[in-house]
């Protein structure tokens, strides 16, 4: 039976939310990944250090003992955060970058940022520190087609920001598109990105087949095959620039299956199995390692793991549901299969 024995992974970006949820799904990640940079946009935000470390504090509560699970926090840039925030989470050790939501973009990002030139004075300062800003790119123009959003907000934001801080790190949360890939291949050094597993496997097929498919729904959406493609060919490159981030949003599932429904998809609990799946797939299973448990360590200048994983090839059926506080969520490929299986 064919084996992969790799550095334990970390996943530099995810969801975790906060209460019965929390405590639900993050022995899913804790399993398998060493580190994960978990995201600020739960409500009220975490928009400081003190906020960040309570989060910080009820994340380690949850995490089972067997696991030597590290969340590495973030804030959430608003319109007024100030140098001094900035100042404070950088000398905190704990919070390792900021993430820019456009206001209205996706889940929780009504308090974001409206105009990123309001920022400057927060940008700055992350500069100044080396904190890394975290972005969901995607305008949030109606009349911009929903599929064109990434690569609009590439010419209207990401590349004027890049011009005016060159030196500010930039992490292209969960790229989906051709234009993505080629703008960060451009970019300097400072500039990297994060890819999903949905987008390394699914594309915008998968929200219709056979029917309406909410649970395929994220932002940004999934998008054409020639896209899918070009995210593949990045994530398998070998191209430091590109790591691991799963963007796992865990949404109950009468939220998702709805008139009007939460885009996110859970896929931390098979994640780093629907990882080696797409690698093995692309036959490019020797570049996974890198891709998993060092290319994102070394950008936010973090060591490598020392605890290792082993990931069987044997098929294992994902479940229809699991279980979220009193609720259930539907995950990624539930009632499917996977054809890699982490050995415990
Ligand atoms: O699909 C998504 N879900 N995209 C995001 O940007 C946010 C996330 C969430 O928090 O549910
Ligand atoms: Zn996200």
């Amino acid at each position: 039976m064919q084996t992969l024995t790799i550095t334990k992974p970390d996943d530099f970006h995810l969801h975790l939310r906060d209460g019965v949820a929390l405590a639900s799904i993050v022995n899913h990640t804790a399993a398998q990944f060493a580190r994960a940079i978990v995201m600020p946009n739960l409500k009220p935000p975490v928009v400081n250090t003190e906020m960040a470390l309570a989060y910080r504090d009820r994340i380690l509560k949850c995490v089972d003992e067997k696991y030597n699970f590290e969340p590495l926090m973030t804030l959430y840039l608003t319109d007024n955060t100030s140098a001094e925030v900035v100042k404070v989470a950088a000398e905190s050790g704990v919070v390792k970058a900021l993430k820019y939501y456009p206001a209205g973009a996706t889940t929780n990002s009504d308090q974001g940022v409206t105009d990123i030139r309001k920022t400057a004075v927060a940008l700055e300062a992350m500069m100044g520190k080396g904190l890394p800003l975290l972005v969901h790119g995607e305008v949030t123009d109606h009349d911009v087609d929903v599929f064109d959003r990434e690569a609009v907000f590439i010419d209207r934001v990401l590349a004027p920001l890049v011009q005016d801080f060159p030196d500010l790190k930039i992490v292209f949360e969960h790229i989906t598109t051709h234009a993505a890939v080629d703008f960060v291949l451009q970019s300097g050094g400072k500039v990297a990105a994060t890819i999903t597993p949905q987008h390394m496997l699914l594309n915008r097929n998968d929200l219709f087949k056979g029917g309406l498919q909410p649970h395929h729904y994220c932002l940004p959406v999934l998008k054409a095959e020639t896209d899918r493609l070009a995210i593949l060919d990045a994530a398998t490159s070998g191209n430091p620039k590109f790591f691991l981030g799963t963007d796992s949003a865990p949404h109950a599932r009468n939220t998702k299956e709805t008139s009007c429904g939460c885009a996110g998809i859970y896929s931390a609990y098979a994640a780093i199995e629907m990882y080696v799946e797409a690698f093995d797939k692309a036959s490019k299973l020797d570049r996974l390692e890198a891709f998993s448990s060092r290319y994102g360590a070394d950008y936010y200048g973090l060591p490598h793991n020392e605890e290792q994983i082993t990931l069987i090839k044997q098929t294992q059926t994902i479940p229809a549901t699991l279980p979220l506080g009193d609720n259930e969520l539907v995950p990624f490929r539930a009632g499917g299969t996977c054809s890699w299986q982490l050995k415990n």
